[in-house]
């Protein structure tokens, strides 16, 4: 039986405040802190890398997620394990090799999640996930917070339950609490969310209710 856990994402936080960003996160609620690293090459977008997340590490106990959308991730799982990573997440779109670098991965230390863009068809996770932590499936194009959730994209997590009932499954993109009982029900349990948690009036009932849907 997989548990729910909820993963704000911190690219819709202060920057500036990112250490006091993750705090207030953890005190509400928060069971991850889905951190998102972007090349500017895999997808049109740059954000930050692994100097800031060894940066973060000393000031926080919380379970660092981190979603590497960047070519060659081979290239950056040293240096994610030395800044203190605790899940390594590569896109299968960006490897050539997803079982040697999942090992790569383990070896560090670090756990291993593949993440699937919303046009890969799910069957290509299927052969990796008794190797895998976590699948991600994305429920938007990654390079942006803030844009729709697509609803098509659940689909993929129900084929990916049904095969794989204790896996954690996580999804990432638009969700809110509007669409949360669709992603729950066809069977997602980790739940990343940047503006549906910032921009709320209280963010703390947001991750609360994420919980109860899920854990439903
Ligand atoms: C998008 C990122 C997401 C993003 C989610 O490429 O992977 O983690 O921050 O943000 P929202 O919840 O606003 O769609
Ligand atoms: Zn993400």
């Amino acid at each position: 039986m997989v548990t729910a856990k909820i993963a704000p994402s911190l690219l819709s936080s202060d920057f500036a405040r990112l250490a006091d960003e993750c705090e207030r996160m953890l005190t509400l609620g928060a069971d991850y802190l889905h951190m998102d690293i972007m090349d500017g090459h895999f997808v049109p977008n740059l954000t930050l890398g692994a100097p800031i997340i060894k940066s973060l590490r000393p000031h926080t106990k919380g379970f660092l997620d981190c979603h590497l959308m960047v070519s060659n991730p081979e290239q950056w799982v040293d240096d994610f394990a030395d800044a203190g990573a605790d899940l390594f997440c590569f896109h299968y779109e960006a490897t050539n090799n997803a079982a040697v670098l999942i090992d790569k991965i383990h070896a560090k230390g670090m756990k291993a999640g593949m993440a699937i863009k919303p046009n890969t068809p799910i069957d290509v996770a299927f052969e990796f996930c008794p190797k895998l932590d976590q699948v991600l499936v994305m429920t938007v194009e990654p390079g942006f917070g803030g844009q729709a959730f697509m609803p098509d994209c659940m689909q993929k997590v129900r084929e990916l339950r049904k095969r794989f009932p204790d896996l954690d499954i996580e999804v990432d993109g638009g969700l809110d609490p509007e669409n949360i009982e669709v992603a729950a029900e066809a069977g997602a349990n980790v739940i990343v969310a940047g503006s549906s948690i910032f921009k709320a009036k209280s963010p703390g009932d947001v991750i609360l209710l994420f919980r109860k849907v899920v854990s439903e």
